[in-house]
């Protein structure tokens, strides 16, 4: 338990946390990664090397800072982490290495500000935090472990089918090895894929959304072939998905995690989606079709032209077999041949769609690259849509 002198404590780093989290957290995982080298295979190299875990780490440290008083606040936030920590199979133990570095760089960050003091007060408040975690993830293992077809840690799948869904976009269909069941899901979960890359001589783990509506024969995953032109680095994992891995391969996954789900508020539902964004919402439009239950669905999906979009034909058949379901596509750049399709161009814009309005009775989902859900988010509460109604998810470590 913190005193309220720590508590006090802590409250009074807050201004540091805010200007100089980010410097410490880079600190933190530097040193971790030189005394535990074997932590690079669990941890994103990507997200490392962009800064986007520094990022999301400094900011839910400062959250927890914060919030020290009432850590309950953090619930939701220590959930999202914890559906990220089991996919990853965090263990306890991790938790005392994590501690003894982010304790140790506090100290060679602040410097003399790091009195014994402060020391002992962040002690205090990680082994809290710590705890709080460790429960939570505890109470996730357990379900898995009493759940079938669920399992903790990795399992050893195969690729069934690979089929091109776009210029860039592959599917994976997957089967266990052994013939066991395939896990039911909430459709939005993900999973995560480790695979060895023999260039960097590091297992690395990427979270891919399953695609497909829960079934007894596989799991499907689409994966984007990632360039990044700006800085000429391509992504490793999905290149070598796409151009390593081959049907009858066998590919080592977690079970299905992840919150961004479907809720049970209103039977209507709007699917904003950018680009691969689609995948999770994919997964529960198909769900939700195959249910046959009468709630109005709205698919509204933007991308840079025809070539890239995957699904179109599935879409196509699901609108035209399910009247309860609308679609609308946005393309970047528009021609004339696709202007005979209705169409829309430009960026998302909901005021361009025929008879749109904000419903305030329905559930909106949204997942795309993060300037893309910033301004779908902003628009819709801009026009009285609740926040409790809207729910995203960002394909990297949470940063909005
Ligand atoms: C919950 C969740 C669900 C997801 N679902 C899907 C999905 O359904 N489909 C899908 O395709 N992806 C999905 N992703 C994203 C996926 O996990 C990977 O992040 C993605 O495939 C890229 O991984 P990579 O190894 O190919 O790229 P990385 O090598 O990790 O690189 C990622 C990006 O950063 C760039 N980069 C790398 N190093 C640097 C550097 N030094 N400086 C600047 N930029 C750099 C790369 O070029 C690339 O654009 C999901 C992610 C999450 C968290
Ligand atoms: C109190 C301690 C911890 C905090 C506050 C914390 C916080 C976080 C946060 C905020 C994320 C990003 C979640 C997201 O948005 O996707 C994350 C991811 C992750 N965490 Fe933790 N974590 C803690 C402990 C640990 C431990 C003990 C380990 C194991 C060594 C660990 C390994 C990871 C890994 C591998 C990721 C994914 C990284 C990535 O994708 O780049 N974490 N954690």
């Amino acid at each position: 338990m913190l005193s309220d002198k720590q508590k006090e404590i802590i409250l009074s780093t807050v201004p540091l946390l805010r200007t100089g989290g980010v410097a410490l957290t880079t600190h933190f995982y530097n040193r971790m990664f030189t005394h535990h080298p074997e932590l690079k295979n669990l941890f994103n190299m990507g997200n490392q090397q962009s800064g986007k875990q520094q990022t999301a780490l400094a900011m839910a440290v400062l959250a927890y800072a914060e919030n020290i008083s009432n850590p309950a606040v953090l619930m939701p936030a220590v959930d999202l982490i914890g559906h990220k920590h089991v996919s990853l199979n965090i263990q306890p133990e991790q938790y005392d290495i994590v501690g003894t570095h982010l304790l140790a760089s506090i100290k060679e960050v602040l410097q003399d500000l790091a009195t014994d003091e402060v020391l002992d007060a962040w002690k205090a408040a990680y082994g809290q935090l710590a705890g709080l975690m460790i429960g939570h993830e505890a109470k996730m293992y357990e379900g898995k472990q009493q759940t079938n077809g669920q399992w903790v840690g990795w399992k050893n799948f195969k690729v069934q089918r690979k089929v091109q869904e776009s210029k860039e976009i592959t599917s994976f269909y997957l089967v266990t090895e052994d013939g066991s069941a395939v896990p039911n899901f909430i459709p939005g979960q993900y999973i995560s894929v480790q695979v060895f890359l023999p260039n960097i001589n590091l297992n690395q783990i990427r979270q891919y959304s399953i695609s497909c509506a829960p079934n007894k024969d596989y799991l499907r995953i689409s994966v984007k072939r990632e360039r990044n032109e700006k800085f000429d680095i391509n992504g490793m994992i999905s290149n070598f998905l796409h151009d390593e891995v081959h049907e009858g391969n066998i590919l080592s996954i977690s079970s299905p995690a992840g919150n961004f789900t479907l809720q049970n508020m209103y039977p209507k539902k709007v699917f904003i989606s950018g680009g691969i964004g689609q995948t999770p919402l994919m997964s529960m439009l198909e769900s939700l079709d195959q249910s046959k239950e009468n709630s109005e669905l709205v698919w509204i999906h933007a991308c840079r032209n025809e070539e890239v979009r995957a699904f179109g034909n599935r879409l196509e058949t699901i609108t035209k077999e399910n009247q309860q379901v609308k679609q609308h596509q946005f393309y970047e750049v528009v021609n004339e041949t696709l202007a005979a399709k209705d169409v829309y161009e430009g960026m998302l814009d909901f005021s361009k769609i025929e008879k749109w309005q904000f419903e305030p009775e329905a559930e909106y989902y949204i997942c795309g690259p993060k300037p893309f859900i910033e301004k779908a988010v902003k628009e819709l509460t801009d026009n009285k849509i609740s926040e409790k109604h809207i729910f995203f998810e960002e394909f990297g470590p949470k940063s909005i």
